[in-house]
């Protein structure tokens, strides 16, 4: 069978940046250590007030189709995972194409155009319904383009401020790919939840310490399901478990859980028994809740041994390494996450075509996900080709005043006009409304 995959990926931030230990924590009056050793964060990416889901979204577009010398004629579909829509109607995907065709000379009138919700898990459905067009062969030979974009901003005094973040990640799926091949089995955890919702509004409403919860539940309830299909996972068969990032912290955590989960019956269980015990079972014991004490416990000794230690700096550190400096980017963080693993490993001068990487998607509301990648041979050239430090580099740190100034200015209920802070060049700008209220956009050489 011919593979199916992502082909290649680029990466475009928001162009402001907002520094949380610094600038954010002394005005909360709070800890930076909050920041950089609980969350896990540094500082987020921050739209500046020409930028939008759909500016962002057509920059990374058209980086990667000049880079892989793409006309629109090879793209058979452009899907556009976003929770931070501005339109119940109209598809962001249009407006990208729109955007697309002021630059490339021709146009996207035969490509599939569409829009995927499901919070921050729409942009790996999104991949998903890409590998299931070509797998069913009505992709002509075409590949299609998948863009996660979102502008994660939470309203002032939200405890998701602490947490927001501003990007896109495009990525182009076709047979062959260059950088990972996806499996076919997956597993999903999925129940109605109201743990984090946007009901026409664009700053969410969280419960943000029960969506911890939900997260967990429905991530495990996935691998169970993954493994009914695949097998026993073992912490060998993966280098890498990239995994949704709201904030490195919630990984931290998942990543936990999972380890205890997939070492359950193994000869690491067995290993690591005569220093932390083995791990407790649920039939020895009368009641849940001494069940979940003895499991909190066991769990609190894991995260302790030098074993799992060595296992979480291999497996899933370097998978946050971006996020640390941009925050949540919601339905492009996970795709974040696995361009981060696979930068480090490039950086290390790794070979890793042909190795396994585990992904754990999540999305409120809520479903979890899990497949495999294997990367492909060529996966160096298209990691190489990110220029995502420069990126990050060059962003516009915001004072606490600036901060206070654009915050609004991306809340589309509200009517906001700030001056910007920096001055586009090369990319697509918000350029006003239309007659009809539509947005308009221009590419700034
Ligand atoms: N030094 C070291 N660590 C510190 C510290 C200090 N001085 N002060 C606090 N911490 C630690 C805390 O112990 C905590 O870590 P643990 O959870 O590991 O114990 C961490 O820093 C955060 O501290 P708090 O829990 O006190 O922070 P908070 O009350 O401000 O809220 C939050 C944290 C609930 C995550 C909030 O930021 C939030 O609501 N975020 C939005 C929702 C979210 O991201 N949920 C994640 C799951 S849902 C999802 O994944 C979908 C999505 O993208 C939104």
């Amino acid at each position: 069978m011919t593979a199916v995959g992502i082909d290649a990926i680029e990466i475009w931030t928001g162009n402001l940046k907002l520094d949380l230990p610094g600038t954010f924590a002394p005005q909360k009056g709070e800890d930076p250590e909050k920041y950089t050793k609980g969350l896990g964060l540094n500082a987020s990416s921050f739209p500046d007030s020409y930028e939008d889901i759909v500016t962002m979204a057509a920059n990374a577009a058209r980086r990667l189709m000049e880079r892989k010398g793409l006309e629109p004629d090879d793209i058979g579909r452009i899907d556009v995972a976003t929770e931070s829509a501005f339109d119940n109607s109209k598809p962001v995907s249009t407006y990208v194409a729109g955007c697309l065709e002021q630059v490339f000379g021709s146009d996207f009138h035969h490509a599939n155009k569409g829009e995927r919700k499901f919070a921050c898990i729409a942009g790996t459905q999104s991949l998903d319904d890409a590998y299931n067009w070509i797998r069913a062969g009505r992709n002509r030979g075409r590949g299609a383009l998948v863009i996660a974009t979102d502008t994660a901003l939470y309203a002032r005094g939200d405890a998701g401020e602490a947490t927001q973040g501003a990007g896109a990640v495009a990525m182009y799926i076709s047979e062959d790919p260059s950088l990972v091949e996806l499996s076919t089995d997956q597993g999903y955890g999925s129940a109605d939840e109201t743990d984090f919702l946007k009901p026409n509004q664009q700053f969410p409403s969280v419960d943000g310490k029960r969506s911890i919860q939900v997260y967990l539940a429905r991530m495990r309830e996935a691998l169970e399901d993954y493994e009914s299909v695949a097998g026993d996972v073992h912490p060998d068969d993966f280098t890498f478990a990239p995994f949704h990032t709201p904030f490195p912290g919630m990984v931290r955590r998942a990543a936990l859980l999972a380890y205890r989960h997939v070492i359950r019956d193994t000869s690491i269980e067995d290993d690591l028994a005569a220093e932390i015990g083995r791990q407790p079972r649920a039939e020895a014991f009368d009641d849940d809740e001494a069940y979940h004490d003895a499991l909190r416990e066991y769990m609190d000794a894991l995260k302790e041994t030098e074993r799992y230690q060595a296992w979480y700096d291999a497996t899933i550190d370097p998978t946050l390494t971006i996020s640390r400096e941009v925050g949540n980017w919601y339905t492009g963080s996970v795709h974040v996450a696995r361009a981060s693993a696979l930068k480090t490993a490039f950086e290390a001068g790794r070979d890793l075509t042909g190795e396994t990487l585990l992904i754990g998607s999540y999305g409120s509301g809520a479903q979890a996900e899990i497949h495999a990648e294997t990367v492909q041979e060529g996966w160096e050239s298209e990691i190489e080709a990110l220029d995502v430090d420069e990126q990050l580099d060059a962003r516009y740190e915001l004072s606490w005043a600036d901060y206070e100034e654009i915050h609004d200015a991306h809340n589309h209920e509200m009517d906001v006009d700030v001056e910007e802070f920096t001055t586009p060049s090369d990319e697509f700008v918000f350029d006003g409304w239309g007659r009809m209220g539509e947005r308009k956009y221009r590419y700034v050489e």
